[in-house]
């Protein structure tokens, strides 16, 4: 080829080209001399060939080749072809018999800003290599379906010295582990560093003994506990819910401060980004403390659903991703309340997924192609895949549920998989044709159900019609099968139909119940059973009698969501609105019998980001001015409305005794905060002020912070808490996303730019890079501001940021995912800086392929 590939046309990857490796990978050995600089790597990789006269493809980036032998015979450059993306020996340089590749290069960790491969962090060294970045490591076959067993040697002075597996040798300088597991190279892991232990054992349900431990850095160790207990809770959960025990004799996470995502599931040695490791009353939200958590047992979970049993090839992400995803959201469920996890799940869902199923990022669950993997980390992949994995549960019930994944594990242990084998074990393990229920795999886009209702001589009909609008590269949806969990109530609030799960499979559909006295009122999608989006002409009254009679916690808070979305969609449009939302917040507040959090969830309005989206999917084009002026209007007159209420709450909802994050606790704290949102519109900052002057705990504290810069009385709360936690990173971010995400529309900008002048905006920093961008961008009216202005200062920093790291502008592109949705003004400044960044020259491939996608 005479020109050379631009990352901008780097040909897609296609599911479909997808051939097995040709050589087995028997095992590996890698022996580590740590140097900021020059890392030396030596790998013996000893492979079997599985075809005749197969060139011998490595993948490889970055990478300084010293030496390349074969079976002890050094190699010339005539013996092998090297390019930018890799080394090929030609198969009759190769024996037809199993042969030991050795290989040395050198890599500079001090200089990779990417944070992909091996890097440096505050002076220690650490990995990241799913997906694909141990090609930043070493030439090696870097794909998930070649799994082999690691041997891994670390030469370096720092005073810790960890890899996968378990230990065998160690003295000063030096460390030897032995992953019994055959793994693929994206499980890699290694750190080296200053580290401190917190440390515990957990005892396995047969009996063996794992040293448990959380490494931080000095200073950090009286942070690690909760971490610590939250990971035996996983363990002990994974043995009692999925009978899935531990594997090896040790279990270590490593928190680092610059990390591109949440964390990682390397084997036996997770990396998490500090942020969802660390966690004291004081620096730590409820909300932290229940994300760490989570998190914590999402790495965790990854050991069985990922690791043990891992993807064939990176379209499969979602086989380990959406069941590790439903598997801590159960989890958390158990341990804080399936109810309140079940909605803010939903929330998240709708917040995140459906609005990049609505745009044109829309992709598949699985998709069938890409040009870089990294950005496929998605809403979709995770949260839509975890909505997959929770359709099966419902269709199969509890008990089928457990025998498939049973059957999964047994069938399934040791080998890279697909959904197709996923699928195989439901339809084996139950007898049931999964072939059409599979498109939620293939097929982009969120169904939209439309009901119609009718009651006739004791039988009530429920019609159902199904359609998904075409998405990027998918213009014609067959229908899907629909899990559609229902219940009837009589008018006086019993139950006559118990939850029932309708199962729809045709695009139109009817269910008849028979034999009721009375028209029932429906409740319908309970537990959002699907991941589609319900549409119904329901009145006012209707919906305010589901909220107080539904036995569904799910569709009780959906009820009051829905109200709440009229009243807002109506004020945003100049309609005449009722009472009735109103009146229903105020029966909400007096019913003293009802969960805390519960009242907090059904306290908080709808997003404007999400009206925007209501608005955009009625045919209305969302002005963000005008959202922003409903809601802040209609948060006044509840305030207004119901003062004295709410004062009685926000006093009797002080907590007493000393922090847990227990849900005892949290929920009334976050009562109590989602009612000082709104007194606080009314009371001239005052109760904010105060709590903020006395608060103990970072909940309160950021709580009560936010109140106050809602509604501009923050400049001197901003000043202390600064003065207060400079020295701080992880509280630090939350000060600069907290001013920027809640702040009057008018100052958001402004403020933004002066945040990235202060000292502590250290942008190289992912957290802080991200905690000041994402803040601007959810300012929603702040960003979408009229005259363009955020959008061109926001496009100023991904450019500023793609060639440092990559994946994280990439990432942060995913800001204009809506641009489509506003008016042609907007949508035409939007779009000329998308432009401006597609042209840049030099582009990663990443951003490349992000705005390419985002233009369609
Ligand atoms: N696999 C990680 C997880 O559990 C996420 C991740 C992806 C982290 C890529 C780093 C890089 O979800
Ligand atoms: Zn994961």
């Amino acid at each position: 080829m005479s020109a050379e590939l631009t990352a901008a046309d780097a040909p897609a990857k296609r599911l479909s080209d997808y051939r097995p490796y040709p050589f087995t990978l028997e095992t590996v050995r890698l022996d580590f001399t740590l140097d900021p600089d020059a890392t030396e790597v030596r790998a013996r990789l000893t492979f079997s060939p599985r075809q005749e006269a197969a060139a011998l493809e490595l993948d490889g980036e970055d990478l300084e080749l010293v030496s390349v032998a074969v079976d002890g015979r050094a190699l010339t450059p005539d013996d092998y072809e090297l390019t930018k993306t890799g080394l090929t020996i030609p198969a009759n340089v190769l024996p037809s018999q199993p042969f030991t590749l050795e290989t040395v290069t050198r890599i500079a960790p001090s200089k990779n800003t990417a944070l992909e491969g091996l890097y440096m962090s505050n002076g220690m060294y650490c990995t990241q290599c799913e997906a694909e970045g141990f090609r930043k490591i070493t030439y090696y076959p870097d794909r998930p379906d070649v799994m082999a067993r690691f041997h891994v040697t670390i030469t370096g002075d720092q005073p810790v010295l960890l890899a996968n597996g378990d230990l065998v040798e160690s003295r000063e300088g030096y460390a030897e582990w032995v992953d019994p597991w055959p793994k693929p190279a994206y499980l890699f892991a290694l750190v080296a560093g200053d580290l401190r232990a917190h440390s515990g054992t957990f005892t396995t349900m047969s009996g063996r003994k794992v040293a448990t431990n959380i490494w931080v850095r000095p200073g950090d160790e009286d942070r690690c506990d909760f971490a610590l207990q939250a990971l035996h809770r996983s363990m002990r959960w994974d043995e009692e819910a999925y009978g899935r025990e531990y594997d090896l004799d040790i279990f270590n996470i490593v928190a680092v401060d610059d990390f591109n995502m949440g964390a990682m599931e390397n084997k036996g040695l997770n990396i998490f980004n500090s942020k969802w490791v660390l966690a004291s009353p004081e620096t730590a939200t409820d909300a932290d403390y229940e994300r760490i958590e989570g998190i914590i047992a999402h790495e965790y979970f990854h050991n069985w659903t990922g690791n043990r049993i891992t993807c064939r090839d990176w379209f499969q992400l979602c086989l380990k991703e959406g069941l590790t995803v439903y598997r801590d959201q159960q989890f958390t469920g158990d341990m804080r309340g399936h109810a309140t996890k079940r909605i803010d799940d939903v929330l998240s869902l709708r917040g995140r997924q459906f609005r990049e199923d609505r745009g044109p990022l829309s992709h598949p669950p699985r998709p069938d192609h890409y040009r870089e993997i990294n950005n496929f980390y998605t809403a979709t992949v995770y949260e839509k895949g975890a909505e997959i994995v929770g359709m099966l549960h419902r269709l199969l019930g509890a008990e089928g549920y457990r025998a498939a994944l049973d059957l999964y594990f047994e069938r399934h242990d040791g080998q890279a998989c697909t959904i197709e084998d996923w699928l195989k074990v439901f339809e084996d393990s139950s007898g049931r044709d999964l072939s059409q229920f599979k498109r939620w795999y293939t097929d982009a886009g969120t169904p939209t159900l439309r009901v119609r209702d009718s009651f006739k001589d004791g039988t009530y009909t429920l019609e159902f019609e199904q359609e998904t609008r075409p998405t990027p590269g998918q213009s014609e949806k067959l229908p899907r099968h629909i899990p559609i969990e229902v219940g009837l109530l009589s008018e006086n609030g019993d139950e006559v139909l118990p939850s029932t799960v309708l199962e729809m499979t045709e695009a139109k559909q009817s269910f008849t119940f028979d034999g009721l006295a009375t028209r029932p009122v429906p409740s319908i999608l309970r537990d959002f059973s699907a991941p589609v989006r319900l549409e119904r002409d329901v009145d006012t009254s209707e919906l305010a009698f589901l909220l107080t009679h539904d036995r569904d916690p799910f569709n009780r808070w959906e009820a009051g969501r829905a109200l709440a979305q009229k009243v807002l969609i109506g004020r945003v449009l100049g309609q005449e609105t009722d009472a009735s939302f109103s009146d229903a917040i105020g029966a909400l507040l007096r019913d003293e019998t009802a969960d805390p959090a519960f009242r907090a969830l059904c306290l908080n309005l709808p997003s404007e980001d999400s009206i925007a989206q209501a608005l955009y999917d009625q045919g209305e084009t969302p002005d963000p001015a005008a959202i922003y002026a409903a809601r802040e209007g209609l948060a006044r007159d509840l305030a207004s409305a119901h003062k004295t209420l709410l004062a009685e709450i926000f006093t009797s909802t002080e907590a007493t005794g000393p922090y847990s994050s227990d849900p005892e606790q949290a929920g009334p704290r976050a009562l109590r905060l989602a009612v000082l949102r709104l007194l606080n519109r009314i009371d001239g900052g005052a109760r904010a002020g105060a709590l903020f002057a006395s608060a103990e705990n970072m909940t309160e504290s950021l709580g009560a912070l936010a109140a106050l810069v809602q509604t501009g009385q923050d400049a001197a709360a901003m000043a202390e808490f600064r003065e207060r936690w400079q020295g701080d990173r992880l509280v630090m971010d939350k000060w600069f996303l907290v001013q920027l995400a809640n702040c009057p529309p008018e100052t958001a900008l402004e403020r933004a730019g002066a945040l990235t002048g202060d000292p502590l905006f250290t942008w190289k920093t992912p957290n802080r890079f991200r905690a000041l961008m994402a803040g601007l961008s959810g300012n929603h009216a702040g960003f979408h501001r009229a005259d363009g202005a955020s959008y061109r200062f926001y496009a100023d920093w991904l450019l500023k940021l793609d060639p440092v790291n990559p994946q994280v502008a990439a990432r942060m592109s995913t800001a204009f995912e809506t641009w489509t949705r506003y008016d042609e003004g907007r949508r035409e400044k939007m779009r000329s800086e998308l432009e401006r960044i597609a042209a840049q020259p030099g582009l990663s491939r990443d951003l490349s392929e992000m705005t390419q996608r985002l233009l369609g």
